[in-house]
């Protein structure tokens, strides 16, 4: 079990050196900083007293390996650290932890609010599994937090936020939607991946006027920044609320969402470097978004950090909170071509690109390129109906060195454009 944390100085200490000296005692006389893999589905029980007083919920002592291990506790805590917690739980993956909170808090009967630009797994379980079981689902224009407020009715008892919209990362009004869930009383859960605990504080955001705001749960898929190898799936589920925590918790056990020992360890080893990490990727993101910005053979780019994308001044408002740091927007950015490419330009794009491969997720080593096409995708939008057209090449951008990466583009760009040109 760990010790109390003491802090080492009076000075408020970085993601990174908080995550590096995390409170952690290591076994006796074996003073590493390397938290040992504990495996174990049958755990001990020194008594029967101590099966009758067990912890199930807060984790002061084990029940089961699949509720948890000393390893597993480790990577919980610094997780709740990470995002400014109490509690954290971890799920196998980050869809997984999405649907837990989807599983503990719906209920036949009741309806569950999400933005329109909500990550596609998400909004899949809504309409086909939550349908199922009778729950249903309504969509909200993430850039307005009135059309929230007029959505919201007796049956709703959970509101999805996501900052920035998946794919399209138009960044929402969050504080502005967070205040309407808080008015009215309705539980309200972020999809807190792009974010990741380092470009906002998402249990400490306050409103324009410096009012607090009370986010309810923070979901983060770990599989991107906290992992940083493109090599684990594991998702977790933060929360503050003591009372909060023990419903998701028991639905946790319930569900039977183990997690395994090595995964874990495999994220503890990468975490003292999320923060350098997500910097650098921030950092490559934003060149290459200025870049793209300025290329003729690119419509419209989406970057919250570029004043032209959706939601700037909500992303300078809500990632700009922390006056001592740039404010930063992750290392993903996504862009719509001329609009005379047609699906044929985009595909033969991705694939004359060298250094991006052709891939999903996001947060590891190395940068990767994916087509969408929205038709159908997204209700609200009006921005994209008026505007640069429904294909969209999404970048994530990995460790690689942002000028080879910029020549990669360029070069890609530059084939597709002849073709295009000369057909
Ligand atoms: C915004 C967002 N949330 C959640 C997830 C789910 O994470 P996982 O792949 O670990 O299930 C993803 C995965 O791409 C994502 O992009």
């Amino acid at each position: 079990m760990n010790s109390p944390s003491k802090p080492l100085t009076t000075h408020s200490p970085s993601a990174s050196t908080e995550l590096i000296h995390h409170a952690y005692t290591p076994p006796t006389g074996f003073a590493s900083p390397a938290v040992p893999v504990a495996k174990g589905s049958t755990i001990f029980f020194p008594s029967m007293a101590a099966v009758r007083e067990r912890d199930w919920a807060f984790k002061t002592t084990y029940t089961y390996g699949l509720h948890g291990t000393s390893t597993s506790f480790v990577l919980e805590e610094r997780i709740a650290t990470l995002e400014g917690a109490k509690h954290c739980i971890l799920a196998p993956s980050g869809l997984a932890a999405l649907n837990m909170v989807n599983l503990a808090l719906l209920a036949q009967g009741d309806e569950v609010l999400l933005p329109d630009n909500v990550y596609g797994p998400n909004k899949h379980f809504a309409q086909q599994l939550l349908a199922s079981y009778g729950i249903t689902h309504a969509f909200y224009d993430p850039q307005d937090a009135q059309d929230l407020a007029s959505k919201i009715s007796p049956k709703t008892k959970l509101v999805w936020l996501e900052a920035a919209g998946s794919v399209t990362l138009e960044f929402p009004d969050l504080l502005g939607l967070i205040a309407v869930c808080n008015q009215q009383k309705v539980v309200c859960a972020l999809d807190n991946t792009w974010g990741a605990g380092l470009a906002f504080a998402p249990f400490d955001l306050r409103s324009p006027d410096g009012q607090a705001l009370t986010l309810d749960i923070s979901v983060h898929a770990l599989t991107k920044f906290p992992s940083g190898g493109g090599d684990v799936l594991m998702g977790s589920v933060c929360t503050r609320d003591a009372e909060l925590h023990k419903r998701l918790k028991r639905c946790h056990m319930q569900i039977g969402f183990g997690v395994g020992m090595n995964d874990v360890e495999a994220i503890l080893r990468a975490l003292p470097s999320i923060q350098l990490r997500y910097a650098a990727q921030d950092r490559s993101a934003q060149q290459l978004a200025c870049f793209l910005a300025q290329h003729p053979a690119v419509a419209q780019v989406r970057h919250p950090a570029l004043p032209t994308s959706p939601g700037h001044q909500y992303w300078q408002q809500v990632c700009g909170q922390n006056a001592q740091t740039p404010a930063q927007a992750a290392g993903l950015l996504s862009f719509f071509p001329d609009p005379s490419w047609s699906s044929a330009d985009v595909d033969a794009f991705c694939e004359a690109l060298q250094y991006f491969k052709i891939g999903y997720s996001w947060g590891g080593p190395v940068s990767l390129v994916m087509a969408y096409d929205l038709r159908g995708d997204r209700q609200l939008d009006s921005s994209l109906s008026a505007g640069p057209g429904t294909r969209l090449i999404r970048l994530c951008i990995g460790l690689e060195d942002a000028n080879d990466l910029q020549a990669d583009l360029a070069q890609a760009l530059a084939a597709v454009q002849a073709q295009v040109q000369t057909s």
